[in-house]
């Protein structure tokens, strides 16, 4: 079974009572319990963390990355705080781990004062979660869930077959499928998005047929 971690960064220890009319009444506590519902329903285990501290959620982050590269990870959901708006730090281990993340911010960060609009995080991001409140964590679980098994489910290149429904990667190597039907390959990582195919449906109209171009 394969975890999500879920990270939260400075001052969301005070959910719940911190300026309850932007991020709500709802406990960090209520929303670790969350996450557990939706993970258990997408058959998923919850890593749930919070810290105050730019470096040990740097730290947490780096060993993320050879979790997800094994395939005891799914990847992350993180709410930064207010280091989203000042990290590269934590943009550049985002990078480094090859980790994906979803960023989650409680509030609608969009819609409050000019310094929020900003997030380094963003870049490094597999997808965002913004200004759905606390709802947004199983959101963000679910997305996350959705995006890295669409992406495990497109093989490289013609010669690696038909493409299979959500192979899951396992430690040594292996991919197995729901059929159950192991093959061994190579160690992958969980960046191996930017080396698939693009689905044809979903790949982006070819330069001439862009609009305004001859
Ligand atoms: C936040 C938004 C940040 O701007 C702020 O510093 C936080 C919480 C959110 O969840 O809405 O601490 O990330």
């Amino acid at each position: 079974m394969r975890t999500v971690l879920v990270l939260n960064g400075p001052n969301l220890n005070l959910l719940g009572t911190r300026e309850p009319s932007i991020y709500g009444s709802a406990t960090l506590t209520d929303v670790e319990r969350m996450c557990h519902d939706e993970a258990g329903k997408l058959g998923l285990m919850v890593d749930f963390r919070q810290s105050n501290h730019e470096g040990q959620l740097i730290d947490w982050i780096q060993e993320a990355g050879p979790e997800c590269a094994a395939g005891r990870l799914l990847g992350a959901v993180l709410n930064p705080g207010a280091l989203t708006h000042t990290s590269l730090a934590l943009h550049d281990a985002i990078k480094a781990a090859d980790l994906p993340v979803v960023e989650l911010h409680i509030s609608n960060v969009h819609a409050r004062e000019e310094l929020r609009r900003h997030s380094f995080v963003s870049p490094a991001a597999r997808g965002i979660v913004v200004g759905f409140g606390v709802a947004g964590y199983p959101l963000a679980i679910r997305g996350l869930y959705d995006a890295v098994r669409s992406a495990e489910a497109i093989p490289t290149s013609a010669s690696e077959g038909v493409p299979e429904e959500h192979p899951r990667r396992s430690p040594g190597g292996t991919t197995t499928t729901g059929s159950t039907r192991p093959q061994t390959t190579s160690p992958t990582r969980s960046s191996d998005h930017h080396r698939l195919r693009l689905h044809p449906e979903t790949a982006p109209p070819a330069r001439r047929d862009l609009p305004g171009r001859a």
